[in-house]
């Protein structure tokens, strides 16, 4: 019965358990994590655009190859998330039609501009090390294909968050130029990469349900802190500033104290009115349209491959 199914999902997650594709799970729990994934998917594939503008114009041949691997991992991270999606009996093609008609979200960093090659570090740096911070705690989440796709993919945000604080640190101990350019960065970037990990925790509709599901394990703001305290002493090292002049250690709390970012800004770059969003969308829904052969061709070879395999 579905008393007794339930019971089965509930003893499963109390005992920290996985939940696996062949498990009954209540609606809810599919839908949001539906929702969570699909978001996370089309950030990543929409989050290729603000470094692709920098591909051609690289400084050397050995940052266009790292720049290149980032992209492709990014675009590796969209393939498996959509898969993990749809072990949850989603439709791929129905995903990315709610990414293109504005109905399913992507991060809200992702529209901000890269105006200088100092904000492929920055961007990289920050954002990169917030996904970092946000997605080891996943690795461990309840439903299973999820937790697993975050392992490979937490260790390649790594060597994003890494190779964006080389990049960094050449500018900041190159001409003053590039050290200007470097902060002018770094001094854009920072809000953005704060508010990547959501509303603050009263104001978070999803939050409490997810962490009673054990799919979150931390609430925006902890992780928003663990993001700040790990932040300060790096920013320390490539010698920048953060934005920030409440920035503080707080010997009593064991951390950093920090203005939040502007929600309110959060809030209008969400519902779609920031600086880059219609440039990504639009961007995105010529991308889908221009790689429709691709597709067709990739069903047809698939199809002669079955008939012959049937045959
Ligand atoms: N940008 C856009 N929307 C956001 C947001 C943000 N920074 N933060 C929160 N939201 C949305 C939520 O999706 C939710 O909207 P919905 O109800 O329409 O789905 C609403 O604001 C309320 O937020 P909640 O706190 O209730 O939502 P969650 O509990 O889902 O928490 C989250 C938000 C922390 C982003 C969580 O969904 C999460 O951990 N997601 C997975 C991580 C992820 O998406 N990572 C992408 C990284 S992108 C990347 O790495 C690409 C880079 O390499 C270029």
């Amino acid at each position: 019965t579905e008393a007794e199914l339930l019971a089965r999902f509930e003893a499963i997650i109390a005992a920290d358990g996985k939940i696996e594709p062949r498990d009954w799970v209540p609606e809810r729990y599919r839908a949001s994590l539906v929702r969570q994934i699909a978001q996370h998917a089309h950030s990543e594939i929409v989050g290729m655009q603000p470094e692709t503008n920098w591909l051609t114009r690289a400084p050397s041949l050995r940052r266009k190859a790292i720049l290149l691997a980032k992209v492709q991992d990014e675009a590796g991270h969209g393939l498996y998330l959509y898969g993990v999606a749809e072990t949850l009996g989603a439709d791929r093609e129905e995903l990315l039609d709610a990414l293109h008609q504005g109905r399913q979200k992507y991060l809200s960093f992702i529209n901000y501009p890269t105006l200088t090659w100092a904000d492929v570090g920055a961007l990289a740096w920050l954002t990169d090390g917030a996904a970092v911070v946000n997605q080891v705690p996943l690795c461990r989440s309840s439903y299973g294909p999820y937790a697993r796709a975050m392992v490979r993919v937490c260790k390649e945000e790594s060597f994003h968050h890494r190779q964006g604080f080389d990049l960094l640190w050449t500018l900041t101990h190159g001409s003053p130029e590039q050290q200007r350019m470097a902060q002018d960065a770094v001094n854009r970037w920072w809000d953005p990469a704060l508010a990547m990990f959501g509303p603050p925790h009263q104001r978070s509709t999803h939050s409490a349900k997810s962490m009673e599901w054990r799919i979150k394990r931390f609430t925006n703001d902890e992780l928003r802190q663990r993001f700040v305290d790990i932040c300060v002493p790096q920013a320390e090292a490539l010698g920048v500033t953060l934005p920030d002049s409440a920035l503080a250690w707080n010997t009593d709390r064991g951390h950093y104290d920090f203005s939040p970012p502007d929600w309110d800004e959060l809030a209008r770059v969400v519902a779609g009115d920031g600086p880059c969003n219609r440039q990504r969308v639009a961007h995105r829904r010529k991308a889908h349209e221009d790689g429709a052969w691709v597709r067709e061709a990739a069903m047809a070879h698939a199809r002669k491959h079955s008939d012959r395999a049937a045959a």
